[in-house]
């Protein structure tokens, strides 16, 4: 026998809830908080025709929120009916669904607040003589005062509506609980304001808390969404923003424009990503985060960019009614969209990369333990922002939209700049980008800061040389082969191959580098020798290996190139700057890369190999000690002396020459470097008189300065190359300098002190000096 505790549930009668359950219930779907029902009202303004809305708040609009439209009025006659559920003037049949052009089409929002809070309306038509004030709730027409009827009553008033609503929440306790804070409900009504302003800059927009006088954000009419950009973020975003342009496809007939910040600018707030789909301010995550993928490669990590989008869809092929606030609409050819959106948004990111101008920048450095760049105010060239022409919708009633002029700018309210102590501001961390390697992307489409094209030109020319005489170039493109550098991207590394397309690296050293864990740019393994040369060379470099400047330069972050002509840059060390010589200290590196890897160096393979006499008779016209008539002799005795010891150049130095005086290799010291090669005939030509072939220690030493001094990048002499020329070998130079040489400076030089004596190396700034001499200037 069951006791009564076994029992399962008995089924419970199923009774129709009370209506005004109902609607309650209803409307907690719709209006979750006051911004919700703020989102409503402004729609309802705009879907009006206004052009200025006026925004008051109490309490985060828990106490009061009352919006105010010069719009069309509601007539007299629809007064009774407006707060009812599901009556509207904006759909007649469903079908209307497919072509809507007005934000609402439900009747459901008004209902909504009015069975959550107090409503009252004053409105007013152009052809009513006067304007009407209704009081509503649960739906319904109440009285203004106890006693009275609840029909409308006549008022004084201009044309337009004013909804006020108050005491949100007034019978939903719980919600009304939930919502404590009543700061954070004003930034989200400020938010919507501010959206809806952008996106709407034919529109004046003013936001204010009542009791105040001055408002907290304020735009004019007439304006364009860059101007109104500009004045509800501030200037510091502005400056930043680079406009997306307006891009429309046939094909699956959406178009869009947009404005969005550059690698300039970046938030630790992931609210700044505006997509409106066709006008309505939805959510798109999959937008947002395909945009913000691409992001990821310019900005720090954990900060966000400001993003706005403005997406027009043929309405056929957008569901608007899939959500209860309206905020998440589905639309057909959602992949094809996207992937077109990024495509322009990539596009632009690059188009800024190549037109920003890296000005003073020594103190724009970053907080100690923070980002890089958050909230910071790079002075980069300022872009003047592009007007945003108001687009025309695919659906009818674009007249709702209508089109827009600019004109002045009112009250500046509102910046979301941050301010931190500046003296504090040092970038500490080696690993975290500098500002100019945030322009180099390393995402496929992105990676062009070095194009292909912008090839060498200076080795073209001994390149074409040997090409004429020994080949066809084309054959040998496909043999390039460089190993990835530990601090290239693919691309990046990509872009390498293409310039060493007459030369391959020997594969079998490569391998064998490889097999011992040796990765170029990455870790470079001391060969084993037993030489007592290179041992007694090898200490010598340990023994002078000073700390101070082994610090500097093992945690440097670097800033920046000053100077290609004089082989000048900048890096930082804690909160010390230093003017370095990059050439000098590369020729260190250089040098000491080649004693390392003694014996066991890669080899960079010249393809068709390069004769050895051509590129002296080149290299010689420059000696000018050496007379005319003993030139050929000179050539004659360095060619011989090279040949005769070349089992000994490609064994130790993986300098390769075949017996008829060709360099088939030269030395790879460091992976993803390739040396000048314009340089090669002067290089050979030092081998004669730099180096001292007589003594072992002493030729291997000068052997390795005078490699090392061919790889150094010197310093750009005036030319008669054209401007563009001349800037695409700076840029190919600027790029080897900072991605691979001074990474490698990091890892693997061991400075002497030499460097800091010679003047190499000098301190130029420390910032806590600098700031207090500005702050006793200020005083
Ligand atoms: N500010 C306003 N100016 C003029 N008419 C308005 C205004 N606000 C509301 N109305 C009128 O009241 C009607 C009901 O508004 P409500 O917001 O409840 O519904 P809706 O906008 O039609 O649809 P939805 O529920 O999707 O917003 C509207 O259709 C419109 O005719
Ligand atoms: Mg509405």
């Amino acid at each position: 026998m069951e006791s009564e505790q076994d029992t399962p549930f008995e089924p419970k009668p199923i009774v129709a809830l009370d209506e005004i359950v109902i609607n309650r219930i209803a409307a907690g779907e719709i209006i979750q908080r006051p911004a919700n029902a703020l989102k409503e009202l402004i729609e309802n303004c705009l879907d009006a025709g206004a052009k200025s809305i006026r925004v008051s708040v109490k309490d985060g609009g828990l106490k009061l929120l009352q919006i105010q439209d010069d719009g069309c009025g509601i007539r007299h006659a629809d007064l009774p009916i407006l707060c009812q559920r599901f009556t509207t003037s904006k759909l007649r049949t469903f079908s209307d669904l497919e072509t809507i052009a007005t934000y609402g089409f439900r009747g459901e929002a008004l209902a909504s607040i009015s069975h959550v809070a107090h409503v009252s309306v004053l409105t007013k038509t152009k052809e009513g003589n006067c304007a009407w004030k209704a009081n509503y709730s649960d739906g319904v027409l109440i009285p203004l005062r106890p006693g009275e009827s609840p029909e409308p009553k006549s008022a004084a008033g201009n044309q337009g509506t004013t909804i006020i609503v108050e005491d949100l929440f007034f019978n939903v306790p719980t919600r009304r609980k939930a919502l404590k804070s009543t700061s954070d409900e004003f930034s989200r009504i400020l938010d919507v304001v501010t959206k809806y302003s952008i996106h709407n800059p034919s529109v004046s927009f003013m936001c204010k808390k009542a009791g105040q006088a001055a408002p907290v954000l304020s735009t004019p009419c007439l304006s364009t969404s860059a101007q109104t950009i500009r004045i509800v973020h501030g200037p510091t975003l502005a400056k930043e923003l680079l406009h997306l342009p307006k891009t429309k496809n046939t094909q699956f007939e959406f178009e869009f424009e947009g404005w969005l910040t550059g690698a300039n600018w970046n938030t630790k707030r992931s609210g700044g990503f505006l997509v409106f789909i066709n006008h309505r301010l939805v959510d798109c995550p999959r937008l947002k985060k395909a945009v913000e993928a691409l992001y990821s490669v310019i900005l720090p990590k954990g900060t966000y960019p400001w993003v706005y989008i403005d997406l027009l869809i043929k309405p056929e092929n957008v569901d608007v009614n899939v959500h209860p606030t309206k905020s998440e609409v589905h639309f057909l050819n959602e992949e094809e969209i996207i992937e077109a959106v990024c495509e322009t948004v990539q596009e632009v990111l690059i188009g800024a990369n190549s037109s920003r101008t890296y000005s003073t920048q020594p103190q724009n450095t970053v907080q100690q333990g923070s980002d890089p760049h958050h909230d910071s105010d790079p002075e980069f060239e300022e872009e003047e922002p592009r007007e945003v022409k108001n687009l025309p919708t695919f659906g009818t009633n674009s007249g709702t939209y209508g089109g827009s002029k600019p004109s002045s700018t009112r009250i500046v309210s509102r910046s979301s700049t941050q301010q931190s102590n500046p003296a504090h501001k040092v970038r500490v961390d080696p690993t975290v980008r500098t500002l100019d390697s945030m322009f180099a992307p390393l995402n496929s489409k992105i990676s062009t800061i070095v194009p292909p094209e912008s090839a060498p030109i200076k080795r073209r020319r001994i390149d074409e040389r040997v090409e004429s005489e020994e080949g066809d170039e084309d054959e040998n493109k496909s043999k390039a082969n460089i190993e990835d550098d530990a601090d290239m991207s693919e691309d990046e590394v990509e872009w390498v191959n293409e310039e060493v397309n007459t030369r391959t690296i020997d594969e079998t050293k490569q391998k064998s580098n490889r097999e011992r864990g040796i990765s170029g740019g990455g870790l470079v393994r001391t060969s084993e020798c037993r030489l007592t040369s290179i041992v007694r060379l090898r200490n010598l470099v340990k023994e002078k290996r000073h700390n101070l400047v082994s610090e500097i330069i093992k945690d440097h972050k670097f800033v920046g190139i000053v100077s290609c002509e004089r082989t000048q840059s900048l890096i930082q060390h804690n909160t010390k700057l230093y003017l370095v010589n990059h050439a000098a200290i590369a020729d260190e590196l250089f040098y000491q890369l080649g004693l390392c890897q003694f014996g066991e160096i890669g080899k960079i393979r010249l393809d068709p190999p390069a004769e050895i006499k051509p590129l002296l008779k080149l290299a010689i016209v420059l000696e000018e000690d050496v007379p005319e008539e003993r030139r050929e002799a000179t050539i004659q005795m360095i060619e011989q002396r090279l040949i005769e010891r070349r089992e000994m150049l490609d064994e130790y130095f993986s300098l390769t020459i075949t017996e008829d005086g060709r360099i088939e290799s030269i030395p790879l010291l460091l992976e993803g470097y390739t040396p000048d090669l314009n340089r090669l005939p002067e290089f050979l030509m030092r081998l004669g008189p730099g180096v001292d072939w007589s003594d072992e220690e002493a030729c291997f030493e000068s052997f390795l300065r005078e490699l090392a001094y061919f790889y150094i990048p010197l310093p750009l002499l005036p030319s008669d190359e054209t401007d563009a020329t001349r800037d695409k070998e700076r840029e190919l130079e600027s790029f080897q300098i900072e991605h691979v040489i001074f990474p490698a400076l990091r890892r693997h030089l061991r400075p002497s002190k030499s460097l800091l004596k010679g003047g190499h190396i000098t301190q130029v700034a420390n910032l806590p000096d600098l700031y207090k001499v500005f702050e006793s200037d200020l005083l």
